[in-house]
C-alpha cells in the first residue's frame, strides 16, 4: 500500500492541505453542508460551494462551520469535511493509499481534545496522526530557528482567534490565545455601518469590504458601494462605504491584539531580551493581510515587525516543512 504524507490546518476560516511532494493542494472554507434528516443526512457540498449556499438553502439543507473561534465545535460535520477534503486531494492513481497526517493544531489542548483531533483524522481514512502546536508550525514558516534560545516572537491573527508565543528551544516561553479574530471585526463593521449609515449589511458583504478596500491607514480613499437593508425603512438599499469606515471599526481590534503581543514582551526573561527586541514580531495568518498593519503594531511595541509576504500560507508551509523532520517533531512535542 502507497503511504501519502499531508500536513493539514483545519482553522475557524480556511482548511488548507499540503501534500509531501506536491505543495499546498486545497484551501477551501472550513464550511459543509448537508441534506437530510439527522440518521441519514449526506454530505451536499464542502468548502466554496457550501458557503454559496449559506443563507439561500432549502429547508432540509442545513450549512455547518464546524470550527468556532479555532476548536473543533461539530465533531461530525469535521470529520465529513475533511472526508471530502482529503479524497480530493488523492492523486487518481493511488487507491487506498495510507494517510498519514501531521496536524496544526491551536496551542495548549487538553488531553481529551487531543484525542477529538486524532478521532476525527481517523473517521476522515487517515492512518496515522501527528499533532503539532500551530505556533510552532508559523515560525518555521518564517523560517525561524525555533530550536535555539529565543526562535522568535509570532503572532497569527485567524479568523477566530489570534495566537502569540515567545519561542525558544522548540517551546513556547510565554504565550496567548485572544479571542480576537477576522469573524469578530467583520461583525463590528456590520455594527459600525447600522450605527453610522443606518444600513443593516451581511456579515459576508462586511468581511468583502474588510478584505478589498479595508486598511489601517487613516487618509485611505478607497470606497465601495454595498448593499443591505435600511434600518428605518427596512427596505433594500446600497450605498459606499469607506477604508476610513473599516479603519474607525477594526482599529480597536488590532490596538487589542497589539498590547497582548506588548504584554507577552513584557515577560520576556531578561536573557532573551536582547535578542528578542532585536529581531521583533512576525506576524502570519490572514489577518495579516490588512495594509498599515506592521506601522499599527510598531507604533504600540517599538520592536521590529515583519509581516509574512503571503500571511494565510505561513503556517501551513511550515507544517509541511516539518513532515518528515521526526526528530524536531520529536522536540517540539516532549515540550507538550
Ligand atoms: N485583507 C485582509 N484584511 C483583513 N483580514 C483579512 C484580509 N484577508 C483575509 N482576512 C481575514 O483572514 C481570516 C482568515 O485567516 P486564516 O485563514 O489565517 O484563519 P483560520 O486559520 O481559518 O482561523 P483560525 O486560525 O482563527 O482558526 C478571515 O477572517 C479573513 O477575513
Ligand atoms: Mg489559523
Amino acid at each position: 500500500m502507497a503511504a501519502m504524507d499531508i500536513a493539514v490546518e483545519v482553522g475557524t476560516s480556511f482548511t488548507t492541505i499540503y501534500l509531501s511532494g506536491a505543495g499546498v493542494v486545497l484551501r477551501e472554507p472550513s464550511v459543509v453542508a448537508f441534506v437530510g434528516d439527522d440518521d441519514k443526512k449526506k454530505v451536499l457540498a464542502a468548502g466554496y460551494k457550501a458557503v454559496a449556499m449559506q443563507g439561500s438553502a432549502p429547508e432540509k439543507t442545513r450549512v455547518v462551520c464546524p470550527i468556532v473561534d479555532g476548536y473543533i465545535e461539530d465533531e461530525e460535520a469535521c470529520a465529513k469535511m475533511l472526508t471530502e477534503f482529503i479524497k480530493r486531494v488523492l492523486p487518481v492513481y493511488v487507491i487506498f493509499p495510507k494517510i498519514r497526517a501531521l496536524i496544526a493544531v491551536p496551542t495548549g489542548l487538553t488531553v481529551g481534545e487531543r484525542k477529538t483531533y486524532e478521532d476525527i483524522f481517523r473517521e476522515a481514512g487517515v492512518a496515522e496522526t501527528t499533532l503539532i502546536d500551530g505556533v510552532m508550525v508559523s515560525a518555521l514558516g518564517f523560517d525561524l530557528p525555533i530550536d535555539e534560545p529565543c526562535g522568535g516572537l509570532v503572532a497569527n491573527i485567524g479568523g477566530g482567534v489570534t495566537e502569540i508565543a515567545l519561542i525558544s528551544l522548540c517551546g513556547t516561553v510565554s504565550g496567548c490565545s485572544v479571542n480576537v479574530g477576522g469573524n469578530m471585526m467583520d461583525n463590528a463593521l456590520v455594527d459600525f455601518v447600522i450605527g453610522k449609515y443606518g444600513l443593516k449589511i451581511g456579515a459576508r458583504t462586511a468581511r468583502r469590504v474588510k478584505e478589498e478596500i479595508g486598511s489601517l491607514y487613516p487618509n485611505d480613499v478607497s470606497a465601495m458601494e454595498v448593499r443591505g437593508i435600511n434600518t428605518n425603512t427596512m427596505t433594500p438599499a446600497s450605498l459606499s462605504v469607506y477604508a476610513t469606515d473599516v479603519y474607525e471599526a477594526l482599529l480597536p481590534y488590532y490596538s487589542h491584539i497589539a498590547e497582548a503581543v506588548e504584554g507577552i514582551l513584557n515577560l520576556c526573561p531578561p536573557e532573551l531580551a536582547a535578542r528578542v527586541h532585536g529581531q521583533g514580531l512576525y506576524v502570519c495568518g490572514g489577518g495579516a493581510k490588512i495594509p498599515g498593519l506592521q506601522r499599527v503594531l510598531k507604533d504600540v511595541l517599538g520592536v521590529p515587525v515583519t509581516i509574512a509576504e503571503d500571511p494565510e500560507y505561513t503556517s501551513i508551509s511550515g507544517a509541511g516543512r516539518l513532515i518528515g523532520n521526526k526528530e524536531l517533531i520529536k522536540q517540539i512535542n516532549v515540550q507538550l
